[in-house]
């Protein structure tokens, strides 16, 4: 959600930051912009749309010359996507440019404040009041005295402001540094030989270094050539690690594939091995989580566990859910984060809350985290992000070493979140209820599926068809029992997401009370009828949907023959016990959405309105 980037060093800053800006383009699409400083001499360039629009414009004007800038993509709050409200803002006298990510809750108020102190606003956005107050605090201070640096005046200015930011400031009046700070939306200090690149994403640092350092919330730094000083917003100096980001360039490269995300769904035999790697022991058929490693006398006393999550990974929790209760025999409680947070959740002793996040930097599962350590219980992360905030909050955790994840539509995170929620949950189970029997049987059946999932992803051009013959029907139905109705919802998720067709995911027996009145002559119903207790029953929906000319797609288990005579396609995924066949079944449904967006003519990496990592609420 929003992207920013900023360059201190010996290079040209305009070319870096574009760079950083493309890597970070699915974090935002809507406007873009560069400030660049050269001398004493701030020049801005703006536009609305794609960051190949701004390159373009950028080229019209001429050079855009400075060995330090910043820059944005934006994902539109406040205001619409113009290249006024595009980001850097600058002061009234365009001395002073900043770009901002967040959202500015009193924005209203300190605009009042500030246009009658005389400040002219040209922007709709929240933002634009971070740049006059940090003018005006120049200019005035609190009693009119005046701050003397640029560094004063943001810290004051951040004591005005509630809600959240990550931010970089950039002024020609001191035009050696930029200063940067955060408060809940992420922001990364890249230290590189003589050079740093401040970004709000790893992947737009990666080419320059592989060194950074995460600011945290109430943080901020002073970035020159001649070195970096951390602080907090109070002034209270903090001295920082530097850590490593694991991810290589090839990783966030598209390696051939014509979109991300058919590159994400192609990987997930290696993604989901990457998740399992290390953590079975297959000769004492045990699983072993070293992330919980010294956490394991409290997680044999959890009673109550709550998953909490946002879009795909709020599935995965439901998929999480079955693992739980099936396989380690803990009640579980799923929630979407945003309404855990708010509805004042009664936790109980021995409860443990797991927030699921790709990025780990989604705001909405962030405050449930807070909200539930806040109420006594333990915190646990399944996140893909090294050293995003949510796993740096968190007790404890599993990362998912997904690599990568750019398609804007989760693919190969929700799996291997599954994954880990199933070694969790074996884990956990083993140390309750599960036999040492059972465990090895899931075991040896977990380890198996990554070669599993090549089966199916073999299918992609039979699945490509049945896409192509589907895509131009505007509504349709995705119908599961048990483990795989989350799978339904997941399937209807990413259809419409990336194609901008109405689906529905509904647990299959559901239908009749209702969505059955939705269906007319060919509408596509997707049935997810793998060989599982209810089978049968899902056999019958699918009976009554074809009574009513629907037209059906089955997701059924290798060697049931007999369905193609209920179903009008069927894809078959191979068997395995019924609670990993969510990572068999998912499969089909993302390359079905994959291609039916394609053959759409939509923008599949980058779909309309939505942004890979959503860091406001
Ligand atoms: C956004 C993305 C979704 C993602 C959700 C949660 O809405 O578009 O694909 O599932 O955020 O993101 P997270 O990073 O917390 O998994």
């Amino acid at each position: 959600m929003c992207g920013i980037v900023g360059y201190v060093g010996s290079k040209q800053a305009t070319g870096v930051l574009l760079e950083g800006l493309k890597r970070l383009e699915y974090r935002g699409y809507d406007s873009a912009g560069v400030c660049v400083c050269d001398g004493d001499e701030l020049t801005m360039a703006k536009c609305p749309g794609r960051i190949a629009n701004l390159e373009e414009r950028i080229k019209r004007i001429g050079c855009v010359g400075g060995t330090i800038g910043i820059a944005h993509t934006r994902w539109a709050t406040h205001g619409a996507p113009n290249e006024v409200n595009a980001h850097p803002h600058a002061d009234c006298n365009e001395r002073i440019a900043l770009v901002h990510n967040g959202i500015i809750e009193n924005y209203a108020t300190l605009k009042t404040f500030l246009t009658e102190k005389g400040h002219t606003f040209l922007s709709d956005t929240d933002t634009e009041v971070l740049v006059h107050l940090i003018e005006e605090f120049l200019a005035n201070g609190h009693n009119g005295t005046g701050c003397p640096t640029l560094e004063e005046a943001v810290q004051a200015a951040l004591h005005e402001v509630s809600g959240t930011y990550g931010l970089a400031v950039l002024s020609a009046e001191e035009p050696q540094k930029l200063i940067v700070a955060r408060r809940g939306s992420p922001l990364i200090l890249g230290v590189g030989k003589d050079e740093y690149v401040v970004a709000s994403d790893a992947s737009a640092i990666l080419e320059h270094t592989a060194n950074v350092v995460y600011l945290n919330d109430n943080e901020m730094a002073v970035v020159g050539r001649d070195g970096m000083r951390t602080m907090t917003i109070d002034n209270v100096p903090v001295t920082k690690e530097v850590s490593q980001i694991e991810w290589s360039l090839e990783q966030i490269a598209k390696g051939g594939y014509e979109h991300f995300m058919l590159k994400e769904i192609m990987e997930q035999p290696e993604s989901s091995a990457q998740a399992i790697g290390g953590r079975l022991d297959m000769r004492e058929m045990q699983v072993v989580l070293g992330g919980f490693a010294q956490h394991m006398r409290d997680m044999r006393k959890i009673r109550k566990l709550y998953v909490v999550g946002c879009g795909t990974a709020w599935h995965a929790g439901l998929v999480g859910e079955y693992l739980f209760e099936d396989l380690a025999k803990i009640p579980t409680e799923v929630e979407y984060a945003s309404e855990f947070r708010y509805r004042n959740p009664i936790i109980e002793d021995n409860s443990a809350v797991i927030a699921i996040s790709q990025s780990g930097e989604t705001a909405d599962t962030l405050a449930a985290i807070r909200e539930a350590c806040e109420k006594g219980a333990m915190a646990l992360g399944i996140v893909n992000a090294v050293g995003s905030t949510i796993a740096r909050e968190t007790d404890a955790g599993v990362y998912l070493h997904a690599g990568p994840e750019i398609g804007v539509a989760s693919t190969k995170a929700f799996t291997s979140q599954v994954i880990v929620e199933t070694l969790i949950a074996l884990m956990l189970g083993r140390g309750r209820y599960m036999s040492q029997t059972s465990m090895s049987h899931y075991i040896t059946e977990l380890a198996a599926i990554p070669e599993k999932m090549k089966a199916v992803l073999e299918q992609s051009g039979k699945i490509k068809d049945i896409a192509e013959r589907c895509c131009n029907r505007e509504n349709w139905l995705f119908l599961g029992r048990g483990y795989q109705y989350p799978i339904a919802l997941e399937g209807a998720l990413k259809l419409k997401e990336i194609s901008y067709i109405h689906a529905e995911g509904l647990p299959a027996a559901e239908m009749k009370h209702g969505p059955i009145a939705l269906i007319t002559d060919g509408m596509p119903v997707v049935f997810i009828a793998t060989r599982m207790g209810t089978y049968d029953k899902v056999v019958g929906n699918i009976e009554e949907v074809r009574a009513r000319k629907g037209y059906t797609i089955t997701i059924a288990t290798e060697a049931d023959t007999e369905i193609e005579t209920y179903s009008d396609e069927v894809i078959y995924v191979p068997d395995c016990p019924v609670p990993l066949a969510p990572l068999l079944t998912v499969i089909p449904l993302q390359l079905l959405a994959y291609h039916a967006a394609v053959a759409r003519g939509c923008n599949v990496d980058k779909p309309r309105n939505l942004a890979k990592s959503v860091t406001v609420e």
